[in-house]
């Protein structure tokens, strides 16, 4: 498979879109007026997400007919599954498509919304990534041994080589985190959520004036409600981590590619004990298997040295918020 040709095509399709959407978002287009799916008012829907993903998905079986398309609004085209319960049974490369990530931005015109693209090879492997946030024109691309790339013109993280590894936080007190609480409201999920968020901003241990949580003291917490957008953020070097529970394959797919490309690493919660790198499109299918509470990531810049992986620094802070 051509990397390379399969990554222009994606940013093309990325660009038509994107089209769509920031015509709608500016009021010149279809309605951004959105609707509950399956009667949660956290998850929402409009027309544009569906034309969009009919859009892509046309120009993708036109030009790959052999090709297998996963789209957050319809399944799999051939109507055999929807998301996590993805497997690349078939062994054929993979579109994994969210037409619109953050949609309640955008029917609330807020400006983070993107379009996110992945491709995954026969064997399942993520090799393709683009993320396109028409609103701010901000398009994030990745192939696998490309490098990662804003608007194709700047190498991410940014800045990127030894002005990088200065800039890497020496403990999650540097940290600026990324951190969604998604449209999953039960009681269990938003209690783990909830006590991670605490954790995370809650005065260090060693000045805790509380007893009982000993919190990560970090620098800050952003909830811009785009996953796919969050992980660029990390791959950028704006945020140093971004970390959620219940993620679908279609909002963290494309990110996974483009973190990785710009030094980062994506980590399951559970795979902290074991798997901690997660490499495939398989793989981020199969963690989600382990955890009770649903499926948890964990998206870190400059993963060799990051203090969340450091047993010395804030390894213990990141298992407790995993194993919350
Ligand atoms: C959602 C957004 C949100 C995240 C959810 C996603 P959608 O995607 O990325 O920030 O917290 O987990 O499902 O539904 O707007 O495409």
């Amino acid at each position: 498979m051509d990397h390379q040709e399969i990554l222009d095509f994606a940013i093309h399709l990325a660009h038509r879109g994107g089209a769509i959407i920031r015509d709608a978002f500016n009021g010149q287009g279809l309605s951004v007026d959105a609707v509950a799916k399956q009667g949660n008012p956290s998850d929402l829907v409009t027309e544009v997400d569906q034309h969009v993903e009919r859009t892509v998905r046309a120009l993708i079986a036109e030009r790959y007919p052999a090709h297998r398309i996963l789209g957050e609004e319809d399944g799999m085209a051939d109507g055999q599954t929807t998301g996590w319960t993805l497997a690349n049974d078939r062994h054929v490369p993979t579109w994994i498509v969210d037409p619109i990530d953050g949609t309640t931005n955008f029917a609330q015109r807020f400006p983070f919304t993107a379009i996110s693209i992945a491709v995954s090879d026969a064997e399942g492997n993520l090799c393709v990534g683009v993320v396109y946030n028409p609103i701010l024109n901000e398009l994030y691309s990745a192939r696998v041994d490309g490098g990662a790339w804003l608007n194709q013109t700047t190498r991410l993280p940014f800045p990127h080589g030894p002005e990088a590894a200065a800039r890497a936080p020496r403990s999650l007190g540097e940290c600026l985190i990324g951190f969604e609480h998604g449209s999953d409201r039960s009681p269990a999920v938003l209690d783990s959520r909830l006590a991670s968020h605490r954790r995370l901003l809650a005065r260090s241990a060693g000045d805790n004036g509380e007893g009982q949580v000993h919190g990560a003291q970090v620098r800050g917490v952003r909830c811009i409600g785009a996953g796919s957008l969050d992980m660029c953020l990390v791959a950028r070097g704006a945020y140093d981590m971004y970390w959620e529970i219940g993620s679908h394959l279609w909002d963290i797919a494309a990110g996974t590619v483009i973190l990785r490309e710009a030094g980062g690493a994506m980590l399951s919660g559970c795979g902290l004990y074991g798997r901690p790198e997660i490499n495939t499109a398989k793989e981020l299918v199969t963690e989600a298997a382990f955890d009770p509470l649903g499926r948890k990531y964990l998206a870190v810049r400059g993963a060799a040295d990051h203090p969340a992986l450091d047993p010395g620094s804030g390894k213990a802070a990141m298992i407790s918020l995993a194993r919350e």
